[in-house]
C-alpha cells in the first residue's frame, strides 16, 4: 500500500532543484539536465534522499517555465528526452528519488491546443479547453469579469480573430502566456492524467503539482467585490492590509480552493496507487484557513502538501511553537505526515527573510537545525544548504513576469533564482563557461560549494552532518506514525527558548534570544547550528540564535 507508514515520502528530506540555474552543462549560460547528471554525486553526499526538478518541459519560458508549452517532452535548452531518462536512471542507481513538477493550471500560449483555439472560430470544442468568453460592453471591449492576474494587471486578455477583429476574451490567473484551462473538460483532464502515466512509465517517484488548489473555478461571469485587495491578500509579502480584511478575502476565493479540484485528485490517487513503487505526490496549495489544506491529503487523495508556515516565519520561539502545534495537530486529523518548507523559487531566500548579513545567516541554520529536527518531510530549495541570500539585480537583467507585470513596483523572484557558486577558481563559480542568465555576485567566494566544503564550521558543512544525523539518530530516522502529535513533546522552558524531545534519547534545544541562555541536560552534544555551545556540570550553554540537538540515549 503506498501509504504505509513505512513509505519513503513520510520522512524524506527532498531537494529542490530548479534546473535552470543549477549547473550549465554546455556553455548556453542557463543551467541543464547534464548539469544535474554531473552534479548526483553532490546531491548523494549532502545526504538528501529525493530531488524535485522544477519544470524542464518545452516552455517559452517566460515563468521559468510553468508556461508549459508540452508537458510529455523536454526543452532543447534543457537537453534531451534521453537526458531526462538517464538523469532519472543515474538518481536511482545512487538511491535518490525523482519527483518531477505538474502544472495543470495552465498551459503556454505556444501549448498547441492554444494555438488551434486561436486558428478557430468561438465556441468550437478548441476553445473550450480554455477559459474563452466574449467580453462585456457594446462591442465585448471589456473583460468578462474583474478579477485580477496574480502577477498583477488584468487576468483576461483579448484575442485578435481569424478575420482580423478584435474578439474573445481568454483567463489567466498569472501571465497572459499561460491560459487558464477549463477543468470543466474531459479532454484537459484526460490529457493530464496521460501525462502522469508518461513520466510514471520514465520511472519518477512522484509528482509537485503546482498551483493545485486552482484547478477549479467558480462564478467565472461574476465580478469580484473587491479583485485588487483579494490579489493583494493572496500575496503574503503585503503586510498592510489589516488582518481581518485579508481573511475576509481569502475565505472565499472564487478561483482557488473550490470543492471540484478535490475529485481531480481522487482520480489521480488511483493512477499513482496503480503504479508499483510508492509513488507520492505533493501539492503547492495556498488555502485559507490552514486547516483546509488536509482536505488535500485525505487517504484517497494527494500524499503529501506543502506546508508554508514557515516560509514566512520569524526566529522567534513563540510564533514557531504555534505553527509547529497547529500542523501537527492538522495533519494528525488525517493521519497524514506533515511538511516543512523554509525557502523555495518563489520567496526570497531564508537568510535575506530573516535579515541577511551575519545575524540573517545564524538565524537561518538555526531555524533549519530545528526544521531537520521536526517529524515529516523536508524540503531544502538549492542553494539553502549554502546560507546564500538574495542576489541584488539591477533591473535589466530581471526576467520574472511579476517585474514586468506590476511595472517594477514588485522586483519579483529572480533574487532567490541566480545560479550556484560552484568553485572560486572558475569563471561565473563553475556554473557556466557561458554568461549565465543572471549574474552571480563577485562577492560569493565564501559561498562556493569547494569553499565550504573546506572549511568545516559552513553552512554546507552543518547541513551535510545534520541530515546525516537525522537520517541515522533512532528517534529521527524512523518513519513517523500516523498521530504525529504524539511525536515531539515540548519541554517547559524560559521565554524565547524551545524545547522537545523525540523518543527515543533526542533532545532539541533552540534559543532564539538575543543572549545565551543555560539548561540543566544530562546528555551528549550532537549538533549546533553555532559554534560555542558548552557543557559544564550538568549544565549546557547555547549562544543566542543557536539550536542544538543532544543525543540522551545512554
Ligand atoms: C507556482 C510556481 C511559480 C509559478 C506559478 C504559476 O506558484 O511555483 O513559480 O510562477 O505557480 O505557474
Amino acid at each position: 500500500m503506498s501509504d504505509s507508514q513505512s513509505s519513503w515520502w513520510r520522512n524524506a528530506a527532498i531537494y529542490q532543484v530548479y534546473p535552470r540555474s543549477f549547473q550549465d552543462s554546455n556553455g548556453d549560460g542557463e543551467g541543464d539536465l547534464q548539469g544535474v547528471i554531473s552534479r548526483l554525486d553532490y546531491l548523494k553526499a549532502l545526504g538528501i534522499d529525493a530531488i524535485w526538478l522544477s519544470p524542464f518541459y518545452t516552455s517559452p519560458n517566460n515563468d521559468g517555465g510553468y508556461d508549459v508549452a508540452n508537458p510529455r517532452d523536454v526543452d532543447p535548452r534543457f537537453g534531451s528526452m534521453k537526458d531526462a531518462e538517464e538523469l532519472i536512471n543515474k538518481a536511482h542507481n545512487l538511491g535518490l528519488k525523482i519527483i518531477v513538477d505538474i502544472v495543470p493550471n495552465h498551459f503556454s500560449t505556444e501549448h498547441p491546443w492554444f494555438k488551434e483555439a486561436l486558428e478557430s472560430q468561438p465556441g468550437l470544442h478548441t476553445r473550450a479547453r480554455f477559459h474563452f468568453y466574449d467580453g462585456r460592453g457594446h462591442n465585448g471591449e471589456m473583460p468578462p469579469n474583474n478579477w485580477c492576474s496574480i502577477f498583477g494587471g488584468p487576468a483576461w486578455s483579448r484575442v485578435t480573430e481569424l478575420d482580423g477583429s478584435l474578439g474573445q476574451w481568454y483567463l489567466h490567473l498569472f501571465d497572459s502566456t499561460q491560459a487558464d484551462l477549463n477543468w470543466e473538460n474531459p479532454e484537459v483532464h484526460e490529457d493530464f492524467e496521460r501525462t502522469l502515466r508518461f513520466w510514471l512509465d520514465k520511472g519518477v517517484d512522484g509528482f509537485r503539482i503546482d498551483v493545485a488548489h486552482g484547478l477549479a473555478k467558480d462564478e467565472i461571469l461574476k465580478d469580484h467585490r473587491n479583485p485588487e485587495g483579494l490579489t493583494r491578500a493572496l500575496r503574503l509579502d503585503v503586510s498592510d492590509m489589516p488582518r481581518a480584511e485579508r481573511e475576509s478575502l481569502l475565505a472565499d476565493v472564487p478561483f482557488f480552493d473550490r470543492e471540484k479540484v478535490h475529485d481531480i485528485y481522487r482520480k489521480w490517487r488511483q493512477i499513482f496507487d496503480s503504479y508499483s513503487g510508492d509513488r507520492m505526490s505533493v501539492a503547492e496549495a495556498w488555502v485559507h484557513p490552514s486547516s483546509r489544506a488536509t482536505r488535500y491529503v485525505r487517504s484517497d487523495e494527494l500524499h503529501q502538501i506543502f506546508n508554508f508556515d514557515f516560509l514566512i516565519a520569524e526566529w522567534n520561539a513563540d510564533f514557531l511553537r504555534a505553527a509547529i502545534d497547529k500542523t501537527l495537530i492538522e495533519v494528525a486529523a488525517v493521519e497524514a505526515p506533515p511538511t516543512w518548507v523554509l525557502c523555495n523559487h518563489d520567496s526570497p531566500r531564508l537568510v535575506t527573510r530573516l535579515g541577511g548579513g551575519v545575524p540573517g545567516a545564524m538565524k537561518a541554520r538555526a531555524m533549519a537545525l530545528l526544521t531537520q529536527a521536526l517529524p515529516g518531510g523536508i524540503y531544502i530549495y538549492q542553494g539553502e544548504e549554502l546560507g546564500l541570500e538574495d542576489a541584488q539585480l539591477p533591473d535589466e537583467v530581471r526576467q520574472d513576469p511579476v517585474f514586468f507585470r506590476t511595472q517594477g513596483i514588485d522586483k519579483g523572484r529572480d533574487g532567490a533564482r541566480v545560479p550556484i557558486p560552484w568553485s572560486n577558481n572558475k569563471d561565473n563559480f563553475g556554473f557556466t563557461t557561458g554568461k549565465p542568465w543572471l549574474p552571480l555576485p563577485e562577492d560569493w567566494s565564501d559561498k562556493s560549494v569547494d569553499s565550504q566544503l573546506a572549511k568545516s564550521e559552513s553552512t554546507l558543512e552543518l547541513y551535510r552532518r545534520s541530515l546525516s544525523i537525522r537520517s541515522s539518530h533512532p528517534a529521527l530516522k524512523q518513519k513517523i506514525s500516523r498521530n504525529v502529535a504524539g511525536e515531539i513533546s515540548w519541554l517547559p522552558t524560559k521565554p524565547g527558548v524551545l524545547a522537545f524531545t523525540r523518543e527515543p534519547g533526542f533532545l532539541l534545544i533552540a534559543n532564539c534570544n538575543e543572549s545565551p541562555i543555560s539548561i540543566k541536560v544530562s546528555g551528549e552534544l550532537l549538533i549546533s547550528s553555532q559554534p560555542g555551545v558548552t557543557e559544564k556540570d550538568g549544565f549546557i550553554t547555547l549562544p543566542a540564535h543557536t539550536t542544538c540537538w543532544i543525543n540522551t540515549s545512554h
